[in-house]
Formats: C-alpha cells, sequence, structure tokens
C-alpha cells in the first residue's frame, strides 16, 4: 500500500531558465533554490478502474489532468509497469502566495508512484525523474539549500542537498500583489528568452554565480546571498526584455514592489527581491524585519497578501 507523500515548493535563488533537452528536462545551466516550509503538497496514488486525478478533493479534467497522466505514463514505461491509476494530491500552496505549485506537484508526484509500486529508490534517482515532470520539481526532493548540477545526460542531471538544515537567519516574503494567471507559460518563456543576445553571457556567467552563493551560503553571509539572488532574478528578466521578440512578466506593480524594496534598503531595513515566471515579487530578508516589510506593503498596496516562510524539509512519507 503506497503512502501519502509530502513535497514542499522551492524557490531558485540562481534560477533555471532554459532548456537543453526539452523532452528529458536538461537545463542549460545548474541552479539553486531553498525549499520553503509553507508551501507543500500531498499526494497518494492507488490503483483504479480508470486514471483520476483530484486536486483537493475535485476531480481535474482537461490539461492539468493530462500532464499528469502523460507524466504517469512516462514512469510506468520506465519501470514495465502498467494500469489505471487514481492521484489524490492536495495542494498547501495558499493561491495568495502567487507561487507555481510545479515543483512540490511533481516531487510528490514522483515519490508517490514510487511509494505505490513499493520501488525504494535512492534521493538522486528520484530527483531525476521529478525532473521529467517539471525542472524545478527535482529540487524539491530535498531540504534547506539545493543544487540542481545540469549535468551532461539524464543520468547526470539531478538535485542534491547543500545544507538541508541551514543556520541562517532567512525569511521570504511570497507578495501577491496581482493574482492573474501569468501570460506566457514558463516553457514557452525559456524557449523565447535563448534569442536574446544577453542569453550566452549570463550562461557564462553561471558557474561564477553558483560559486559566489556556495560561499555565501558556506559563510552564513544573507548580504551576499540576497545581492546575488536579486542580481540573477534581474538578469533573467532583462533577458526576457531583450529575446527577439522581448516579453516580461512584470505588470506596473511588480516595477513599484521593486522601488519599494529598494526604498526600504535606502533606509536601513535590508532586503531584496526576487521574480520568477509572474508579476509577483518574493522579498528575501531576515526575521526582525519581517513585519515592518509586511506593513509597508500592506499600507502601499491595495489587495496584497503576503505569506512569509522559511527553510522547509525534503520529501516525506505520511500515514
Ligand atoms: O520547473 P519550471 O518549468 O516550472 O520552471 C521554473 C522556472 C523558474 O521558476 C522561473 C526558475 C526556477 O529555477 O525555479
Amino acid at each position: 500500500m503506497g503512502k501519502t507523500v509530502r513535497a514542499h515548493a522551492n524557490i531558485a535563488l540562481i534560477k533555471y531558465w532554459g532548456k537543453k533537452d526539452e523532452r528529458l528536462r536538461l537545463p542549460l545551466m545548474s541552479s539553486l533554490s531553498m525549499t520553503l516550509d509553507r508551501f507543500y503538497t500531498d499526494t497518494k496514488i492507488t490503483e483504479s478502474d480508470l486514471n483520476h486525478f483530484y486536486l483537493n478533493g475535485i476531480e481535474q479534467i482537461g490539461q492539468s489532468s493530462q500532464r499528469v497522466f502523460t507524466y504517469l505514463k512516462f514512469l510506468q514505461d520506465k519501470f514495465g509497469v502498467s494500469g489505471n491509476l487514481a492521484v489524490r494530491s492536495t495542494n498547501h500552496v495558499p493561491t495568495a502566495a502567487g507561487l507555481a505549485s510545479s515543483s512540490s506537484a511533481f516531487a510528490a508526484l514522483a515519490g508517490a508512484f514510487c511509494s505505490h509500486y513499493g520501488f525504494e529508490i535512492e534521493p538522486k534517482e528520484l530527483s531525476r525523474l521529478a525532473r521529467m515532470g517539471s525542472g524545478s520539481a527535482c529540487r524539491s526532493v530535498f531540504g534547506g539549500f539545493v543544487l540542481w548540477q545540469k549535468g551532461e545526460d539524464d543520468t547526470t542531471s539531478y538535485a542534491y542537498a547543500l545544507n538541508e538544515k541551514p543556520e541562517m537567519d532567512l525569511q521570504l516574503l511570497a507578495i501577491e500583489l496581482n493574482p492573474k494567471p501569468k501570460k506566457l507559460s514558463s516553457t514557452e518563456g525559456m524557449k523565447q528568452a535563448t534569442s536574446s543576445p544577453f542569453f550566452k553571457p549570463w550562461l557564462q556567467r553561471n558557474q561564477t554565480e553558483l560559486d559566489q552563493m556556495i560561499t555565501a551560503i558556506q559563510n552564513n553571509d544573507f548580504t551576499a546571498l540576497g545581492q546575488l539572488a536579486e542580481l540573477n532574478a534581474n538578469e533573467m528578466h532583462a533577458i526576457n526584455l531583450t529575446a527577439q521578440p522581448g516579453f516580461t512578466y512584470f505588470e506596473p506593480q511588480t516595477i513599484a514592489a521593486i522601488n519599494l524594496v529598494r526604498h526600504l534598503r535606502e533606509t536601513g531595513i535590508e532586503c531584496y527581491y526576487t521574480i520568477d515566471a509572474g508579476p509577483n515579487v518574493k522579498v528575501i530578508t531576515r526575521l526582525k524585519n519581517v513585519k515592518e516589510i509586511t506593513n509597508q506593503f500592506v499600507s502601499q498596496f491595495d489587495n496584497v497578501k503576503i505569506v512569509n516562510a522559511s527553510f522547509g524539509p525534503g520529501l516525506s512519507y505520511l500515514d
């Protein structure tokens, strides 16, 4: 009997934004993330007469269920098993978070698949399987600070924990300013981004930025971590703007939030931002500043929703 598997979402501090191989989801760069305690997905798989996918108790039809079934079929073929499956997932990623849940969703799905069939595999192998569902999911197999080494091929592209239980005083405020769904999927965005004249120079900086981030983590250097995470996010979004044709995930509120973070910094409240494939902003800060930053965002934006997270664990098996 398979167990319910819990996987936490992660936020990239050094971004994955470009594929070398679409089918295998091999990235063009290595990335580094923080697993988040407040956001997770629980998934259980059982045998069934037909394939079913229930999310938060509601059966899903159409595109989202198709992606799940296609992925499960891929896993079944890989392991030489068959049969219809019922997938039951509960997403504890508050809609207010403005965070994509695909990282926790596919890590939990890969874990639940192996648990259902009784396959005992190494975390590294599980990370490779999760990668095939959604690139960022390979990092959610682990807790704390996680590095996804780009590798050369399917067997060498996986994530591992750099530090599962970091000491660093680090908080991530997920700030939802704009609840509209993103305009362009991350797959499409990544494809288009490679046409930027700055894409190649960015790739060439990947190893240096990664080394600098690892040093910041090892030295427990919050300032270096924040500065580098913000730079890396700005680079990703500059590449989108300069793609041919150019595009952006930014909305007017995104720029206003960037300006507020800069203003707070000027007034001595140390904080940095990172932004993914959407208009919402995540603020990186220390515990002592969470209250003040929250108050500032609430007073300056209408209908803003803020969820505060810190380090979360890797995959766990419930029941
Ligand atoms: O795993 P995907 O295909 O959802 O892509 C994730 C892309 C970013 O969130 C923008 C960056 C990252 O490394 O998580």
